[in-house]
């Protein structure tokens, strides 16, 4: 039996398949290298030292995606593939609609007719808007204030009715916080084919002088030192967080929505400074107007995570640091 993983060899699927196939997992990768590139793949094999089947499909295309299904012994889903950039989300909404939420009903419509029973969902932290009170829990209420972020929650929904409809389902849904770092080989890591809006991805190319130099956005927030405030979590702690999530499905509980980070918020001139501590005095920075659509604070309650998947990260800042300008530099 395999597990499917969609968008698997993006940033966080290509951390997360290294990590299943280390466990000795059967991995199958389907991807439309819409966002990542196919020499991934070889990158893959090479650090894990395993070969695994690889489909170039778009899940768009619900034949393409049935007949992914029907050719091969799936197990689990572990549904990454979407579109994630907040802002192409604000002026491309139909985009991101179509997108993300079709290639969802689409393996849903498969897993139903194939007997699949267990996905593992990418959701994100930012459905939970601006919140009065940290750390986030996963019972607070939830404010998606884009497109994007709308169709992480309306697909959280669109979960919980098909399981509803049909108790045989399981469902695992995740909600990051800021992943960023790499895996130490420094063979796979973040590669967006635009220029970077997240932070990490921006401070490693102002590091290798691709990009001049960073803008911080806003030093008047109510915070240690004005900037915001975010929990960055390491891929490759992310990527355990989704064989324990995968393991989860097997106690068989229905719909369970965890959130996965430190549970240590950091502010954005902390990860810059340490940045350069580690990676050597790099990034340039000066501080300008706040981003809209940017809250102040961000950070998990990870009690659930640690309790009921037993899950705790375990790389600090400096090594998120370290691994993503590694990884950077080589990919250079
Ligand atoms: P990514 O863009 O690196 O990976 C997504 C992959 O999906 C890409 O390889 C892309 O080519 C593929 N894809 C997109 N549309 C497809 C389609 N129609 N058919 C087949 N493949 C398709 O993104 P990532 O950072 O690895 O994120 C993975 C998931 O986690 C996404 O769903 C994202 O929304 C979610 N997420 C990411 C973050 C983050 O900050 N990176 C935070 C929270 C949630
Ligand atoms: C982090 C902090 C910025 C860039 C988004 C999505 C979320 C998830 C991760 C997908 C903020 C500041 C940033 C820069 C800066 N993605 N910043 N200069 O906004 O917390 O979350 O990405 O699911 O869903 O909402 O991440 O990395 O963009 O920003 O000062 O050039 O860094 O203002 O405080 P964010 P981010």
């Amino acid at each position: 039996m395999s597990i499917l993983l969609t968008g698997g060899l993006g940033y966080i699927g290509s951390h997360t398949a290294v990590e299943l196939l280390n466990r000795g997992e059967d991995v199958i990768i389907v991807d439309d290298l819409s966002n990542s590139k196919i020499i991934v793949k070889n990158k893959i094999m090479q650090i894990t030292g395993k070969k695994f089947k690889f489909i170039k499909a778009d899940l768009k295309n619900l034949k393409k995606t049935e007949k992914i299904f029907k050719n091969n012994n799936i197990s689990a889903v572990v549904h990454f593939a979407g579109y994630k950039i907040v802002g192409e989300s604000l002026n491309h909404p139909i985009k991101y609609y179509e997108n993300n939420i079709l290639i969802t009903l689409n393996l849903l419509k498969c897993m139903e007719k194939y007997n699949v029973y267990n996905m593992v969902f990418s959701s994100s932290a930012s459905i939970y808007g601006d919140q009065n009170e940290m750390p986030v829990k996963e019972t607070f209420s939830t404010h998606a204030n884009n497109p994007y972020s709308r169709t992480k929650l309306y697909i959280e929904e669109i979960l919980k009715d098909f399981y509803n409809s049909n108790n045989k389902f399981n469902f695992a849904i995740l909600r990051y916080f800021n992943p960023v770092g790499a895996h130490e080989s420094g063979l796979i890591g973040e590669d967006p084919n635009d220029t970077p809006t997240n932070l990490m991805p921006y401070i490693t190319k102002v590091a290798t002088g691709e990009l001049k130099e960073l803008s911080i956005f806003g030093n008047d927030y109510s915070t240690k030192d004005g900037t915001g405030v975010r929990d960055f979590i390491h891929v490759c702690d992310l990527a355990i967080g989704h064989a324990l999530a995968l393991n989860k499905l097997k106690e068989k509980p229905g719909v369970f929505i965890c959130n996965l980070g430190t549970g240590k918020g950091y502010t954005v001139l902390e990860t810059v400074t340490t940045f350069n501590k580690v990676n050597g005095n790099l990034v340039k920075y000066k501080f300008v107007e706040r981003r809209s659509g940017d809250i102040a604070i961000s950070y998990a309650d990870t009690t659930k995570a640690e309790k009921e998947l037993k899950f705790k990260a375990k790389y600090n800042l400096e090594e998120m640091c370290k691994t993503s300008y590694k990884f950077e530099k080589n990919n250079k």
